[in-house]
Order: C-alpha cells, then sequence, then structure tokens
C-alpha cells in the first residue's frame, strides 16, 4: 500500500517551540544587523550570535552540524551561502554580507538568513539585496493552504529573474523541525500549479539565492564557503514560516 506522504502538520504546541526558537534567531538578526559596519569582522558578528543564544538559553544548529565550526554562516560578497566566520575576514565598505543564523529551543528549529550592505555600496548591490527580498517576500505570500512548491519556486524566481538577475538550483530551502534539515527540498524555481501541496501546519525554510551573474556555484577549498563560479555576487535571505489557516506565518521575525 503507497501511504500519502506530505510534509509533517505541527501541533499547536509543537508552533509555540518553533516560534519560541524562530524569536531566538530574529533577535540574533537584529543585534549582528546592528554590528554589521566596515572594519568588523564576521568571527565579531558570530560571537554576537554566541552570546544571544547563550542568553536566551538556546542551542545551536549550526555549530558542529557536519563539523561546521560556528553558530552563523557569514557570506560576503561573491560567497552564496555558507562562509565561516573569521577574524581575517573583515568587512570592507562597498561589501555586501549575507548572514545566516539558527537556534534549537526545547528540540525545535529555527533558520533565517538576511543581506546586509557594508556601509553604502553600489546601487546595483542595492537592488540585489531588495530582489532578494522581494523575492523572499513572494515566497512566502505562496504558503496558504493549499498553496503548491512549484508556486513558491516559480514566485522567486519569477521576482529575480525579472529583475534581471539569476537564482542559485544547486542548494534549496528545506522543511524544518526536531531537525534542521527535513523533507521536502524547497527549490527556488518550479512551475506554478505543480508539485507537494502546503496543508496549515507544515512548516518550511524557504531561502531565495539571488546572483548578479551567473548562478553556477562552487565550493571554496575550506570544504563549506559556497560562491558564484563567475565571481558576481550573490544575496541569500531566508525565514522559517508555518502555513496556517490565516496564511502564511512568519516564526523568525521579531
Ligand atoms: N542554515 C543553513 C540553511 O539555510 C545551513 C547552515 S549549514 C551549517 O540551510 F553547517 F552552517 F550549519
Ligand atoms: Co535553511
Amino acid at each position: 500500500m503507497l501511504l500519502a506522504r506530505g510534509i509533517p502538520q505541527r501541533r499547536p504546541a509543537e508552533l509555540a517551540a518553533m516560534r519560541r526558537a524562530g524569536q531566538v534567531v530574529a533577535e540574533m538578526h537584529e543585534r549582528i544587523r546592528a554590528a554589521i559596519a566596515p572594519g568588523v569582522s564576521t568571527a565579531t558578528l558570530d560571537g554576537i550570535g554566541r552570546e544571544v543564544l547563550e542568553r536566551r538559553g538556546a542551542t545551536s544548529n549550526f555549530l558542529g552540524y557536519h563539523g561546521y565550526p560556528a553558530v552563523i554562516c557569514a557570506s560576503p560578497n561573491e560567497v552564496i551561502v555558507h562562509g565561516i566566520p573569521s577574524s581575517d575576514v573583515v568587512l570592507d565598505e562597498g561589501d555586501i554580507v549575507s548572514v545566516d543564523c539558527g537556534a534549537v529551543v526545547d528540540g525545535w528549529h529555527g533558520d533565517a538568513a538576511f543581506t546586509a550592505p557594508v556601509g553604502s555600496v553600489a546601487p546595483e548591490d542595492q537592488r540585489l539585496i531588495e530582489v532578494a527580498e522581494l523575492a523572499l517576500d513572494a515566497a512566502i505570500a505562496t504558503m496558504v493552504d493549499g498553496g503548491r512548491l512549484g508556486d513558491l519556486g516559480a514566485a522567486v524566481s519569477g521576482v529575480a529573474q525579472g529583475a534581471g538577475f539569476t537564482v542559485v538550483r544547486e542548494y534549496t530551502g528545506h522543511g524544518i523541525g526536531t531537525a534542521m534539515h527535513e523533507e521536502p527540498s524547497v527549490p527556488n524555481h518550479g512551475r506554478a500549479g505543480t508539485g507537494l501541496r502546503l496543508r496549515a501546519g507544515n512548516v518550511l525554510a524557504v531561502e531565495p539565492m539571488v546572483c548578479a551573474g551567473s548562478a553556477v556555484t562552487a565550493v571554496l577549498d575550506d570544504g563549506w564557503s559556497v560562491v558564484t563560479a563567475d565571481g558576481s555576487r550573490a544575496a541569500h535571505t531566508e525565514h522559517t514560516v508555518a502555513v496556517t489557516d490565516d496564511g502564511p506565518e512568519i516564526l523568525t521575525r521579531l
């Protein structure tokens, strides 16, 4: 017999725990965003993340994940995702930096990312960041009961490509719950009206990765940093979002 497969539908108490994890991630974002400036190292940003986790009694889902050495990812310029924080990586005026944060509370996970300018940046870089934010908004808007994953992917790629940018295909969003990465995979491209159907109680980490040039990726020798193969800049935005009867609820926003 074939069992109907779907994305887990979280109960209210489970959603409440995911909301708590999400709020820790949101505070990490707020504190780290405020610290981003020329001359600041990405190790300093990681330290802020650790401080928030500790103060809130949360644990890191990044630290130790397949040996990952930090609680955030900090990905400057052509690094799309998974940049390892380092005291040797010092942000410069005109850079952009993507910051990905996660937290675990009572066994439930949150995961979210933003991209920020460092000082004043070129208009094209500002637009790249804004388009990645708009792509995330468009993705979230599709997360209603009865919506489909193809709608979500089509929304992301529609916004990004409509602005003249590209979307990464080799990395995707994901289900999230008692693990950071659960089924299903949530691609940033797709065909509207196709794919898995969303139901109230489903929770996904949706994460557009938008590139200024080609979306072909490569991994650096550190084994983690995912960069654009052509060296063009990239922006990454992500929220952990629940489908509810009243529409999408962003768990990782204050
Ligand atoms: N949070 C990332 C994601 O969005 C994964 C981070 S991998 C880690 O899926 F090793 F840094 F934890
Ligand atoms: Co994620």
